[in-house]
Protein backbone atom coordinates (compact mmCIF):
# COMPACT_ATOMS: atom_id res chain seq x y z
CA UNK A 1 0.00 0.00 0.00
CA UNK A 2 1.47 3.83 -0.52
CA UNK A 3 2.55 6.05 1.67
CA UNK A 4 -0.24 9.09 2.59
CA UNK A 5 0.74 12.21 3.46
CA UNK A 6 -1.43 14.58 5.27
CA UNK A 7 -1.69 17.58 7.29
CA UNK A 8 -3.35 17.51 10.91
CA UNK A 9 -4.02 20.56 13.25
CA UNK A 10 -1.03 20.78 15.64
CA UNK A 11 -1.73 23.60 17.37
CA UNK A 12 -4.60 26.48 17.61
CA UNK A 13 -3.70 30.09 16.70
CA UNK A 14 -3.42 32.57 19.00
CA UNK A 15 -5.37 35.80 17.10
CA UNK A 16 -3.91 35.41 13.33
CA UNK A 17 -3.66 31.79 12.18
CA UNK A 18 0.09 30.59 11.25
CA UNK A 19 1.86 28.00 9.13
CA UNK A 20 3.20 26.52 12.22
CA UNK A 21 -0.57 26.14 13.64
CA UNK A 22 0.17 22.52 10.99
CA UNK A 23 1.74 19.70 10.79
CA UNK A 24 2.83 17.38 7.70
CA UNK A 25 2.64 13.80 8.77
CA UNK A 26 2.46 10.70 6.99
CA UNK A 27 0.74 7.18 7.31
CA UNK A 28 1.04 3.62 5.72
CA UNK A 29 -2.32 2.93 3.67
CA UNK A 30 -4.32 0.35 5.82
CA UNK A 31 -5.92 -2.44 3.63
CA UNK A 32 -9.48 -1.94 2.87
CA UNK A 33 -12.33 -3.25 4.93
CA UNK A 34 -16.05 -4.81 3.37
CA UNK A 35 -17.96 -1.46 2.77
CA UNK A 36 -14.51 0.50 2.35
CA UNK A 37 -13.06 2.63 -1.08
CA UNK A 38 -10.11 3.91 -1.37
CA UNK A 39 -9.72 7.32 -3.00
CA UNK A 40 -6.69 9.56 -4.36
CA UNK A 41 -7.42 12.95 -4.20
CA UNK A 42 -7.09 15.43 -7.25
CA UNK A 43 -7.84 18.40 -5.82
CA UNK A 44 -8.53 19.63 -2.12
CA UNK A 45 -10.78 23.03 -1.51
CA UNK A 46 -9.60 25.28 1.28
CA UNK A 47 -12.75 27.32 2.50
CA UNK A 48 -12.51 30.24 5.36
CA UNK A 49 -14.82 28.05 7.48
CA UNK A 50 -11.81 25.98 8.50
CA UNK A 51 -10.74 28.96 10.10
CA UNK A 52 -13.35 28.70 12.54
CA UNK A 53 -12.48 25.07 13.06
CA UNK A 54 -9.48 25.54 14.30
CA UNK A 55 -10.52 27.60 17.66
CA UNK A 56 -11.89 25.83 20.18
CA UNK A 57 -14.91 28.48 20.86
CA UNK A 58 -18.06 27.20 21.10
CA UNK A 59 -19.51 27.44 17.64
CA UNK A 60 -22.39 25.65 15.08
CA UNK A 61 -19.79 23.25 14.57
CA UNK A 62 -17.29 20.95 16.28
CA UNK A 63 -13.77 22.12 16.62
CA UNK A 64 -11.04 20.34 14.54
CA UNK A 65 -9.04 18.22 16.81
CA UNK A 66 -5.71 18.42 17.23
CA UNK A 67 -3.43 16.15 15.71
CA UNK A 68 -5.90 14.52 13.19
CA UNK A 69 -5.75 15.40 9.70
CA UNK A 70 -7.61 18.74 8.67
CA UNK A 71 -11.02 18.78 7.47
CA UNK A 72 -11.68 19.63 3.98
CA UNK A 73 -13.45 18.98 1.02
CA UNK A 74 -11.47 16.96 -1.78
CA UNK A 75 -12.60 15.67 -5.48
CA UNK A 76 -10.77 12.32 -6.63
CA UNK A 77 -10.45 9.10 -8.09
CA UNK A 78 -11.29 5.60 -6.73
CA UNK A 79 -8.43 3.31 -6.87
CA UNK A 80 -9.86 0.63 -5.04
CA UNK A 81 -13.06 -1.16 -3.57
CA UNK A 82 -14.70 -2.93 -1.43
CA UNK A 83 -18.22 -1.35 -2.04
CA UNK A 84 -20.72 -2.73 -4.65
CA UNK A 85 -21.70 0.58 -6.27
CA UNK A 86 -17.97 1.99 -6.74
CA UNK A 87 -15.35 0.87 -8.66
CA UNK A 88 -11.97 1.95 -9.67
CA UNK A 89 -11.43 4.80 -12.19
CA UNK A 90 -15.06 6.97 -10.92
CA UNK A 91 -14.71 10.43 -10.08
CA UNK A 92 -16.05 10.97 -6.62
CA UNK A 93 -16.46 14.11 -4.55
CA UNK A 94 -15.91 13.50 -0.54
CA UNK A 95 -14.84 15.18 2.55
CA UNK A 96 -11.56 13.25 2.31
CA UNK A 97 -9.11 16.35 4.40
CA UNK A 98 -6.44 17.47 3.68
CA UNK A 99 -4.61 14.60 2.42
CA UNK A 100 -3.22 12.59 -0.59
CA UNK A 101 -5.95 10.05 -0.42
CA UNK A 102 -8.73 8.93 2.08
CA UNK A 103 -10.15 5.35 3.11
CA UNK A 104 -14.32 6.43 3.01
CA UNK A 105 -16.89 4.08 4.82
CA UNK A 106 -18.93 4.44 1.28
CA UNK A 107 -22.03 2.65 3.26
CA UNK A 108 -22.69 6.54 5.39
CA UNK A 109 -25.10 8.29 3.37
CA UNK A 110 -23.49 10.89 1.21
CA UNK A 111 -20.14 10.40 2.26
CA UNK A 112 -19.18 9.76 -1.22
CA UNK A 113 -20.61 11.05 -4.20
CA UNK A 114 -20.17 10.13 -8.11
CA UNK A 115 -19.60 12.72 -10.43
CA UNK A 116 -19.64 13.48 -14.36
CA UNK A 117 -16.96 15.36 -15.58
CA UNK A 118 -18.76 15.50 -19.26
CA UNK A 119 -19.44 19.14 -19.17
CA UNK A 120 -18.29 19.96 -15.57
CA UNK A 121 -13.87 20.02 -14.93
CA UNK A 122 -13.56 17.91 -12.10
CA UNK A 123 -12.38 20.75 -9.66
CA UNK A 124 -15.46 22.83 -10.05
CA UNK A 125 -17.31 20.23 -8.11
CA UNK A 126 -15.56 21.86 -5.02
CA UNK A 127 -16.42 25.22 -6.43
CA UNK A 128 -19.36 26.14 -8.47
CA UNK A 129 -20.67 23.20 -8.50
CA UNK A 130 -19.97 22.20 -5.33
CA UNK A 131 -20.50 23.12 -1.78
CA UNK A 132 -19.53 27.63 -2.34
CA UNK A 133 -22.31 27.23 -5.43
CA UNK A 134 -25.27 26.37 -3.12
CA UNK A 135 -24.22 28.36 -0.72
CA UNK A 136 -24.39 31.43 -3.33
CA UNK A 137 -27.76 29.80 -3.91
CA UNK A 138 -29.52 29.18 -0.82
CA UNK A 139 -28.58 32.95 0.63
CA UNK A 140 -29.97 34.40 -3.09
CA UNK A 141 -32.92 32.02 -3.81
CA UNK A 142 -34.10 31.31 -0.34
CA UNK A 143 -33.49 34.26 1.59
CA UNK A 144 -33.29 37.24 -0.21
CA UNK A 145 -35.50 35.51 -2.77
CA UNK A 146 -34.91 38.81 -5.65
CA UNK A 147 -37.61 40.27 -7.78
CA UNK A 148 -36.35 40.68 -11.47
CA UNK A 149 -35.22 44.26 -11.59
CA UNK A 150 -34.39 44.37 -7.99
CA UNK A 151 -30.78 45.96 -7.16
CA UNK A 152 -28.83 42.64 -5.25
CA UNK A 153 -25.11 43.22 -3.71
CA UNK A 154 -22.72 40.61 -2.88
CA UNK A 155 -19.31 41.32 -0.96
CA UNK A 156 -16.42 38.93 -2.13
CA UNK A 157 -17.48 38.93 -5.21
CA UNK A 158 -14.76 37.51 -6.90
CA UNK A 159 -14.44 34.23 -4.63
CA UNK A 160 -16.14 31.16 -4.93
CA UNK A 161 -19.37 32.02 -3.37
CA UNK A 162 -19.75 35.50 -5.03
CA UNK A 163 -19.32 35.13 -8.50
CA UNK A 164 -21.54 31.82 -8.64
CA UNK A 165 -24.11 34.44 -6.73
CA UNK A 166 -23.85 37.04 -9.60
CA UNK A 167 -24.67 34.39 -12.16
CA UNK A 168 -27.82 33.28 -10.22
CA UNK A 169 -28.92 36.38 -9.69
CA UNK A 170 -28.19 37.67 -13.29
CA UNK A 171 -30.75 34.57 -14.38
CA UNK A 172 -33.05 35.78 -11.94
CA UNK A 173 -33.22 39.22 -13.90
CA UNK A 174 -31.22 41.42 -11.59
CA UNK A 175 -28.98 44.31 -11.09
CA UNK A 176 -25.74 42.76 -9.74
CA UNK A 177 -23.24 44.99 -8.21
CA UNK A 178 -19.95 43.15 -6.45
CA UNK A 179 -17.95 44.64 -4.22
CA UNK A 180 -14.15 43.22 -4.08
CA UNK A 181 -10.79 44.21 -3.02
CA UNK A 182 -8.95 45.17 -6.03
CA UNK A 183 -8.78 46.92 -9.52
CA UNK A 184 -7.66 43.32 -11.41
CA UNK A 185 -10.67 41.33 -9.17
CA UNK A 186 -13.14 43.62 -9.51
CA UNK A 187 -12.25 43.75 -13.71
CA UNK A 188 -12.47 40.11 -13.59
CA UNK A 189 -16.04 40.35 -11.93
CA UNK A 190 -17.63 42.88 -14.58
CA UNK A 191 -16.17 41.60 -17.87
CA UNK A 192 -15.85 37.77 -16.98
CA UNK A 193 -18.41 37.40 -14.01
CA UNK A 194 -21.26 39.22 -15.98
CA UNK A 195 -21.81 41.47 -12.75
CA UNK A 196 -23.25 45.03 -13.66
CA UNK A 197 -20.91 46.96 -11.46
CA UNK A 198 -17.99 46.58 -9.22
CA UNK A 199 -16.70 48.29 -6.08
CA UNK A 200 -13.20 48.39 -5.09
CA UNK A 201 -13.62 48.71 -1.26
CA UNK A 202 -9.68 49.42 -0.38
CA UNK A 203 -10.15 52.60 -2.71
CA UNK A 204 -12.34 53.69 0.62
CA UNK A 205 -11.27 54.48 3.74
CA UNK A 206 -14.39 54.32 5.75
CA UNK A 207 -17.79 53.02 5.38
CA UNK A 208 -19.36 56.44 4.69
CA UNK A 209 -17.03 56.76 1.32
CA UNK A 210 -18.13 53.48 0.08
CA UNK A 211 -21.66 53.87 0.55
CA UNK A 212 -21.37 56.65 -2.01
CA UNK A 213 -19.51 54.30 -4.49
CA UNK A 214 -22.87 52.23 -3.83
CA UNK A 215 -25.28 55.01 -4.28
CA UNK A 216 -23.85 55.59 -7.60
CA UNK A 217 -23.75 51.85 -8.92
CA UNK A 218 -27.03 51.42 -7.54
CA UNK A 219 -29.30 53.85 -8.20
CA UNK A 220 -32.48 52.40 -7.32
CA UNK A 221 -31.05 51.15 -3.51
CA UNK A 222 -30.49 47.76 -2.51
CA UNK A 223 -32.91 45.46 -2.28
CA UNK A 224 -31.00 41.99 -1.42
CA UNK A 225 -27.34 41.71 -0.17
CA UNK A 226 -25.45 38.68 0.76
CA UNK A 227 -22.78 39.32 3.32
CA UNK A 228 -19.43 37.52 2.99
CA UNK A 229 -17.23 40.27 5.12
CA UNK A 230 -18.59 42.61 7.60
CA UNK A 231 -17.56 45.34 9.30
CA UNK A 232 -16.96 48.58 7.03
CA UNK A 233 -18.58 46.90 3.97
CA UNK A 234 -21.63 45.99 5.57
CA UNK A 235 -22.03 49.37 7.38
CA UNK A 236 -21.73 50.92 4.17
CA UNK A 237 -24.28 48.37 2.85
CA UNK A 238 -26.97 49.17 4.92
CA UNK A 239 -27.09 52.88 4.64
CA UNK A 240 -27.90 52.43 0.57
CA UNK A 241 -31.04 49.44 1.64
CA UNK A 242 -34.25 50.11 0.52
CA UNK A 243 -37.48 49.47 2.79
CA UNK A 244 -37.70 45.59 3.26
CA UNK A 245 -34.28 44.95 1.97
CA UNK A 246 -33.02 41.25 3.13
CA UNK A 247 -29.31 40.48 4.08
CA UNK A 248 -28.62 37.41 3.97
CA UNK A 249 -25.22 36.36 6.28
CA UNK A 250 -23.62 33.91 5.15
CA UNK A 251 -20.19 35.06 6.12
CA UNK A 252 -18.22 37.48 8.33
CA UNK A 253 -14.23 36.61 7.19
CA UNK A 254 -13.27 39.99 8.20
CA UNK A 255 -13.24 38.45 11.90
CA UNK A 256 -12.03 35.18 11.89
CA UNK A 257 -9.24 36.04 13.94
CA UNK A 258 -11.42 36.98 16.73
CA UNK A 259 -11.55 40.84 16.19
CA UNK A 260 -14.99 42.14 17.00
CA UNK A 261 -17.31 43.45 14.17
CA UNK A 262 -19.55 46.12 15.66
CA UNK A 263 -22.31 47.25 13.49
CA UNK A 264 -22.07 51.18 12.53
CA UNK A 265 -26.01 51.75 12.29
CA UNK A 266 -28.27 48.86 13.50
CA UNK A 267 -31.43 51.17 13.30
CA UNK A 268 -31.50 50.90 10.02
CA UNK A 269 -32.75 47.07 10.49
CA UNK A 270 -36.02 49.08 12.31
CA UNK A 271 -36.18 51.96 10.02
CA UNK A 272 -36.00 50.13 6.81
CA UNK A 273 -37.67 46.79 8.44
CA UNK A 274 -34.95 44.29 6.89
CA UNK A 275 -34.88 40.98 7.28
CA UNK A 276 -30.92 39.87 7.88
CA UNK A 277 -30.76 35.82 8.31
CA UNK A 278 -27.41 34.18 9.16
CA UNK A 279 -27.31 30.84 7.33
CA UNK A 280 -25.06 27.63 7.05
CA UNK A 281 -25.33 25.87 3.86
CA UNK A 282 -24.72 22.11 5.17
CA UNK A 283 -27.72 22.48 7.33
CA UNK A 284 -30.08 23.05 4.07
CA UNK A 285 -29.29 19.77 2.54
CA UNK A 286 -33.16 19.61 1.19
CA UNK A 287 -31.75 22.34 -1.72
CA UNK A 288 -28.63 20.82 -2.99
CA UNK A 289 -30.22 18.69 -5.81
CA UNK A 290 -32.43 21.69 -7.14
CA UNK A 291 -29.07 24.27 -6.75
CA UNK A 292 -26.61 21.66 -8.11
CA UNK A 293 -28.69 21.29 -11.32
CA UNK A 294 -28.91 24.83 -11.63
CA UNK A 295 -25.52 25.38 -10.72
CA UNK A 296 -24.15 22.72 -13.32
CA UNK A 297 -26.29 24.39 -16.31
CA UNK A 298 -24.90 27.76 -15.60
CA UNK A 299 -21.40 26.05 -15.98
CA UNK A 300 -21.94 23.42 -18.81
CA UNK A 301 -23.38 26.02 -20.72
CA UNK A 302 -20.64 28.93 -20.20
CA UNK A 303 -22.72 31.57 -18.15
CA UNK A 304 -20.63 30.98 -15.43
CA UNK A 305 -17.22 30.92 -15.41
CA UNK A 306 -15.73 30.50 -12.53
CA UNK A 307 -11.85 31.37 -12.20
CA UNK A 308 -9.43 29.42 -9.52
CA UNK A 309 -6.37 29.70 -7.48
CA UNK A 310 -4.48 26.27 -6.85
CA UNK A 311 -1.75 25.77 -5.60
CA UNK A 312 0.45 22.81 -6.09
CA UNK A 313 1.04 19.83 -3.74
CA UNK A 314 -0.37 19.13 -0.10
CA UNK A 315 3.05 20.50 1.59
CA UNK A 316 1.95 23.73 -0.36
CA UNK A 317 -1.53 23.87 1.51
CA UNK A 318 -1.43 25.60 5.03
CA UNK A 319 0.31 28.84 3.05
CA UNK A 320 -2.56 28.88 0.64
CA UNK A 321 -5.07 28.66 2.92
CA UNK A 322 -3.51 31.72 5.37
CA UNK A 323 -3.10 33.74 1.97
CA UNK A 324 -7.31 33.02 1.41
CA UNK A 325 -7.46 34.63 4.66
CA UNK A 326 -5.99 37.75 3.28
CA UNK A 327 -7.77 38.16 0.04
CA UNK A 328 -4.56 36.66 -1.79
CA UNK A 329 -6.76 34.30 -3.70
CA UNK A 330 -8.46 35.10 -7.17
CA UNK A 331 -11.27 33.00 -7.40
CA UNK A 332 -11.61 29.12 -5.96
CA UNK A 333 -8.63 28.06 -3.91
CA UNK A 334 -7.76 24.91 -4.68
CA UNK A 335 -5.12 22.49 -3.86
CA UNK A 336 -3.44 19.80 -6.50
CA UNK A 337 -2.42 16.88 -5.48
CA UNK A 338 -1.17 14.89 -8.35
N1 LIG B 1 -22.65 30.11 5.73
C1 LIG B 1 -22.17 29.11 5.02
O1 LIG B 1 -22.71 28.00 5.01
C2 LIG B 1 -20.93 29.34 4.19
C3 LIG B 1 -20.52 28.39 3.24
C4 LIG B 1 -19.42 28.71 2.43
C5 LIG B 1 -18.75 29.92 2.58
N2 LIG B 1 -19.17 30.79 3.55
C6 LIG B 1 -18.54 32.10 3.71
O2 LIG B 1 -18.60 32.77 2.47
C7 LIG B 1 -17.55 33.69 2.38
C8 LIG B 1 -16.86 33.53 1.03
O3 LIG B 1 -16.29 32.23 0.98
P1 LIG B 1 -15.53 31.76 -0.34
O4 LIG B 1 -15.24 30.33 -0.17
O5 LIG B 1 -16.27 32.22 -1.51
O6 LIG B 1 -14.16 32.55 -0.22
P2 LIG B 1 -13.51 33.49 -1.35
O7 LIG B 1 -14.43 34.63 -1.56
O8 LIG B 1 -13.14 32.65 -2.50
O9 LIG B 1 -12.20 34.00 -0.64
C9 LIG B 1 -12.28 34.81 0.49
C10 LIG B 1 -12.28 36.29 0.07
O10 LIG B 1 -12.69 37.06 1.18
C11 LIG B 1 -12.09 38.33 1.06
N3 LIG B 1 -11.43 38.64 2.33
C12 LIG B 1 -10.54 37.91 2.99
N4 LIG B 1 -10.17 38.52 4.13
C13 LIG B 1 -10.85 39.67 4.17
C14 LIG B 1 -10.89 40.73 5.09
N5 LIG B 1 -10.18 40.72 6.22
N6 LIG B 1 -11.69 41.76 4.81
C15 LIG B 1 -12.41 41.77 3.68
N7 LIG B 1 -12.41 40.77 2.78
C16 LIG B 1 -11.64 39.74 3.03
C17 LIG B 1 -11.07 38.28 -0.05
O11 LIG B 1 -11.63 38.88 -1.19
P3 LIG B 1 -11.25 40.39 -1.56
O12 LIG B 1 -9.83 40.37 -2.05
O13 LIG B 1 -12.24 40.74 -2.57
O14 LIG B 1 -11.35 41.17 -0.29
C18 LIG B 1 -10.91 36.80 -0.28
O15 LIG B 1 -10.52 36.53 -1.60
C19 LIG B 1 -16.66 33.47 3.60
O16 LIG B 1 -16.99 34.41 4.57
C20 LIG B 1 -17.07 32.08 4.06
O17 LIG B 1 -16.82 31.87 5.42
C21 LIG B 1 -20.23 30.51 4.35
Amino acid sequence: MPINHRIVLDNRPQGEATVNNFKMVELPLPELQDGQVLVCHHYLSLDPYMRGRMNESKSYAQPQPLGEVMIGGTVGEVVDSRHPKFKAGDQVVGMGGWQEYSVVDANVVGALRKVDTTHVPLSHYLGAVGMPGVTAWYGLVKIIAPKAGETVTVSAASGAVGSAYGALAKARGCRVVGIAGGKDKCDYVVKELGFDACIDYKEHKDYLSLSKALRDACPNGIDGHFENVGGMVLDAVMLRTNAFARIAVCGMIAGYDGAPLPMANPALILVNRMKIEGFIVSEHMEVWPEALQELGTLVGTGKLRPRESVAQGLAAAPEAFLGLLKGKNFGKQLVKLI
